[in-house]
């Protein structure tokens, strides 16, 4: 294992310069494209790690892990009712789906719809109760009580959210989403941008291997029922338009985000952050895919 996280920086390092880091986002456009990481925890607690594995990002899309498994805690299944189990092949701020299907729900969680929706069935009194309820589950999953909010890439957001305004409206139209517009999406745009590290994810992806219950404390956080569904949709939805390919190449549930970030959860076995913000054109991590991809042969860890 030594041997590989030598070397596994060095050997993936030069596909950043195929990619571009996000910058749809404008506080995304700051990032640094040769950052490179990567932090795998085992589940008996053997911890491995290279390059950036430290720097801090925003979790973007990998948060809807977060709001789906909410979502499932509060509502349990009642959530597919709203929003769909089927890849898209489409872009994650795709539009076209939600009108020209007869029935108006997202296709699944794991796109910027179908996270909007998910996030509007987390219960709370107002939206920060509803904010702070995702943030502590970040830091209960990741084992980490200081993980906050990055102001500046959420007022980015805010600030230039139009397509997943549109998303939302018309979602409301159709009653996919209920109460108010901006409070749901002042929420997912708060929960894209909780801040975090490589260490983060990957122990974030460590409860999910293990069915629910956290290897560092033993506490049961989370049903094997609602892990198993979300390891489900990150095999088939979590890289967009890119999940077939990832499934047919590596393997393993894993959720990206524009941010630059990939959690990976090896069922039974262990979790897996990677983070590098040089992104192909589907959004996912160039450098960070590949990463997954050497770590998926030497570790043997293809589910399939
Ligand atoms: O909603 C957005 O556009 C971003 N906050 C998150 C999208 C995202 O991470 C898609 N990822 N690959």
């Amino acid at each position: 294992m030594k041997d590989i996280f030598d070397n596994i920086i060095k050997n993936n390092i030069d596909f950043i310069k195929d990619g571009k880091v996000a910058s749809y986002i404008p506080e995304l456009a700051k990032s640094n494209p040769s950052d490179l990481g990567v932090y795998l925890i085992t589940l008996n607690g053997q911890e491995y790690y290279a390059g950036d594995y430290n720097k801090k990002f925003t979790m973007q899309s990998i948060s809807k892990v977060l709001s789906l498994m909410l979502s499932l805690i509060d509502n349990g299944e009642e959530v597919f009712e709203k929003i769909g189990m089927e890849p898209t092949g489409d872009s994650f701020n795709s539009i076209v789906n939600l009108e020209l299907k007869s029935i108006h729900k997202p296709f699944n969680p794991m796109i910027n719809a179908g996270a909007i929706a998910t996030t509007s069935m987390i219960k709370g009194n107002s939206t920060d109760e509803k904010i702070k309820r995702i943030l502590d589950l970040a830091k209960k999953l990741s084992n980490n009580p200081n993980i906050k909010i990055n102001e500046d890439v959420y007022l980015s957001e805010k600030t230039t959210g139009d397509r997943n305004r549109s998303l939302a409206y018309f979602m409301k139209s159709y009653n996919v989403i209920e109460g108010a517009v901006d409070d749901v999406l002042d929420v997912y745009f708060k929960q894209c941008s909780i801040e975090v590290t490589c260490k983060d994810i990957a122990n974030m992806g460590c409860v999910l291997a293990n069915d629910g219950i956290s290897t560092k404390t033993g506490k049961k956080l989370v049903s094997k029922h609602i892990c198993r569904i979300i390891k489900t949709l990150m095999s088939t939805c979590g890289l967009y338009d890119a999940s077939g390919e990832f499934a047919v190449h590596i393997g393993i549930p894993a959720k990206s985000g524009v941010g630059g970030g990939i959690l990976a959860a090896v069922p039974r076995k262990m979790g897996i952050g990677v983070y590098g913000p040089s992104l192909d054109e589907k959004g996912n991590s160039i450098a960070g895919i590949q990463i997954l991809k050497e770590l998926s042969e030497k570790l043997d860890l293809n589910i399939y």
